[in-house]
C-alpha cells in the first residue's frame, strides 16, 4: 500500500495544504492572535516539513517535537479543535479524499496531549 504522503499527492500538494492551513489560522478568530508575531513563510515551511515527514515522505523536519514547540503556550482544547478544523478545511480545498482526511485527522488528534495545556 502506498504511504499517506504519496496518497496526499507528495511534497508539492502537502506544501500547498500546509500554506492553506496557516492562512486559515490567520483568519480563524479562535486562534489568529497566536500567530501575530510569526514569520509566516518560516512557519509555513516548518509546518510543511513536519507534515511531509510525518506522513512518510522525506525526512525534512529538523525542528523540536510537538511538546517542546507548544510548551508554555497554555493552549486550550477549543484552540486545538480550531486547528483541526483548519486542517480539514485545507484538505477539502485541495481535493484530499475522505480516507486520507480521516488518517491525517487521527494523527493530529493523537498529538493532543503534547499540545493542550502543556
Ligand atoms: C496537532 C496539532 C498541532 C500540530 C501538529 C502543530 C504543529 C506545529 C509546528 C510543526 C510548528 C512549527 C515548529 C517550528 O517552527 O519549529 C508549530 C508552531 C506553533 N504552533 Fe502548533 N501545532 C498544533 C497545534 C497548535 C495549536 C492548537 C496552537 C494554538 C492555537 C498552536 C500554536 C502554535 C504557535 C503559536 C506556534 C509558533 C509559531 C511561530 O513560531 O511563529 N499549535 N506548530
Amino acid at each position: 500500500m502506498s504511504t499517506l504522503y504519496e496518497r496526499l499527492g507528495g511534497s508539492d500538494s502537502i506544501t500547498q495544504i500546509s500554506s492553506d492551513i496557516v492562512d486559515l489560522h490567520l483568519a480563524n478568530k479562535a486562534i489568529s492572535t497566536r500567530f501575530a508575531n510569526s514569520d509566516l513563510s518560516r512557519l509555513k515551511q516548518s509546518v510543511a516539513e513536519f507534515f511531509i515527514t510525518g506522513t512518510g515522505g522525506p525526512n525534512l523536519y529538523k525542528g523540536k517535537d510537538m511538546l517542546a514547540v507548544h510548551k508554555g503556550m497554555n493552549i486550550s482544547a477549543v484552540e486545538f479543535v480550531a486547528v483541526l478544523d483548519d486542517a480539514l478545511a485545507a484538505m477539502n480545498k485541495n481535493g484530499v479524499g475522505q480516507r486520507e482526511q480521516e488518517e491525517v485527522l487521527f494523527v493530529l488528534y493523537s498529538m493532543r496531549s503534547d499540545v493542550i495545556l502543556v
